[in-house]
Order: C-alpha cells, then structure tokens, then sequence
C-alpha cells in the first residue's frame, strides 16, 4: 500500500501552516488505507470528503495569514488554490463515477496534487510568512 510521509522536506518552516499539511498528509493516507482495505464505500466517499473539505479550510488560513502579513504573491497563490480545488472535486467526481475503484496512478495524482504546491507554493509564502511573523 502506498503511504505518504510527512517529513522536515515538507516542512514551510511556519508551524500553523505544517500542521495543517500533516493533518492533510494523514488524511490523504487514510483514504488510499480505506480503499485497500475495503471499507465501505459510504466510509471511503466519506474520507475523501473530509480531505476536500480539510483542504478547502486549510486554504482559507492560509489566505488568511497572507492577507494579515500583506503577502505581495496573494493573488497568484489563491488562484493556485482555486485550481486545487477545482482538480479535487474533479478527481472526486471520477472516483465516484468509476464506483469507488482508485488505481496505484490515482494515488500518485492525489500525492502529486498535495505536495507539488507545498513544495513550490508554500514554501515561498513560508519563508516570506517566516522573516515577518
Ligand atoms: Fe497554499
């Protein structure tokens, strides 16, 4: 089974916003355990509605601290997220046509999905978030 692991790589250095990603990280990992393990649907469909909805907030906190810190990349990160969003709902919407059945490719999507912005997003908003906090 595929997992993915939360380490200093992913870190923003900003621990709020780390939390958050970890929280994500968990839940992502929770829902690809789910369909392995076979748990219901209803369960599954469940997950990943809390992964999109945790998303969606986690969002919102972010564009929270960025607006109180007066970030001058603001616009262009929430469009990123709005995207994020946009390809989530997308996938969800896949998963529950195909009735639920999540290949080792949806998974590296999904993985994909959460940590290329962290990586190359984040970590920009972190370090500006970390000199002025
Ligand atoms: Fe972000």
């Amino acid at each position: 089974m595929k997992e993915l692991v939360w380490d200093k790589t992913l870190s923003v250095t900003v621990d709020e916003i780390d939390e958050d990603h970890r929280r994500l990280v968990e839940l992502l990992n929770l829902f690809s355990h789910s369909v392995a393990e076979a748990e219901s649907p209803e369960y599954r469909e469940a997950l990943l509605e809390e992964l999109i909805a945790c998303t969606v907030w986690h969002f919102r906190h972010e564009e929270r601290l960025m607006l109180k810190y007066q970030y001058p990349d603001i616009a262009a990160h929430k469009a990123e997220h709005q995207e994020l969003i946009k390809s989530a709902t997308a996938f969800q919407q896949k998963y529950l046509q195909d009735g639920g059945k999540m290949s080792d490719a949806d998974f590296e999507y999904l993985e994909h999905w959460l940590t290329e912005h962290i990586l190359i997003v984040d970590m920009k908003m972190g370090e500006w978030l970390a000199g002025v906090m």
